[in-house]
């Protein structure tokens, strides 16, 4: 890559955002928020990834709901945008895992946005991956103030995949099918989904480094 593809300066301003469509609200702060996990759990995180993937969780995951259903909130925009600058800087360092690497493929062969592919992606991905890493998955279930002090870690993560799913509900994250993708056209393209997503490189940072079978097992959830 070279320097013309990187940003001398953002602008970051949630006053820009409330006019933007619920959907690409809801799929950009769900792409944000797997940002945050995956720069989390990441093989590559560091102490300074993990204190912006922490802090932008539990900017991020409380407000989601808000910005949905209430676009022109603006303590909800603001506390969005921030963890999403947040996850952005985290992951540019720690990088993203499997989520990214299998998202990828969907979005070029069927054309879903890039959130919203992560979004069907994040609740398969994580109960797969949670063993791998099963501290650092409840220590995000901690940040989201889904699971508090007394719980354990299991059930912490747990709690973590709940919510995930509840916010997909909520969020009204369609299936593939419900996009509009045909199980033929799936099944047409998986092979080759399979080979790229693992040659991304992203599914080698997962806490729990998925064999080809496997992603091909994921895939056959959504
Ligand atoms: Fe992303």
């Amino acid at each position: 890559m070279g320097n013309g593809f990187v940003p001398v300066a953002a602008l970051v301003d949630y006053e820009l955002t409330p006019t933007a469509p619920p959907r690409t609200t809801a799929d950009t702060a769900i792409d944000s928020l797997t940002h945050a996990i995956e720069a989390y759990v990441s093989r590559k995180a560091s102490p300074f990834t993990d204190a912006q993937a922490i802090q932008a969780m539990g900017l991020i995951a409380p407000n989601l709901r808000c910005v949905f259903d209430q676009p022109e909130n603006r303590d909800a925009r603001e506390a969005v945008m921030l963890g999403a600058t947040l996850a952005g800087i985290a992951f540019s360092n720690a990088s993203v895992a499997l989520v990214h690497g299998m998202s990828r493929p969907i979005g070029a062969f069927f054309h879903v946005p890039h959130g919203l592919s992560n979004a069907m992606l994040l609740p398969a991905v994580t109960g797969y991956s949670i063993v791998g890493n099963e501290r650092r998955y409840s220590e995000c279930a901690r940040a989201i103030a889904l699971a508090g002090a007394t719980d354990s870690d299991h059930q912490a993560t747990q709690k973590l995949l709940l919510e995930l799913d509840a916010i997909n509900n909520d969020l009204r994250v369609p299936t593939l099918a419900e996009f509009g993708v045909s199980k033929a056209s799936f099944d047409d393209a998986l092979e080759l989904m399979l080979e790229q997503a693992l040659a991304s490189g992203s599914p080698a940072n997962n806490p729990r480094t998925p064999s080809a079978d496997e992603i091909w097992q994921i895939y056959q959830q959504l």
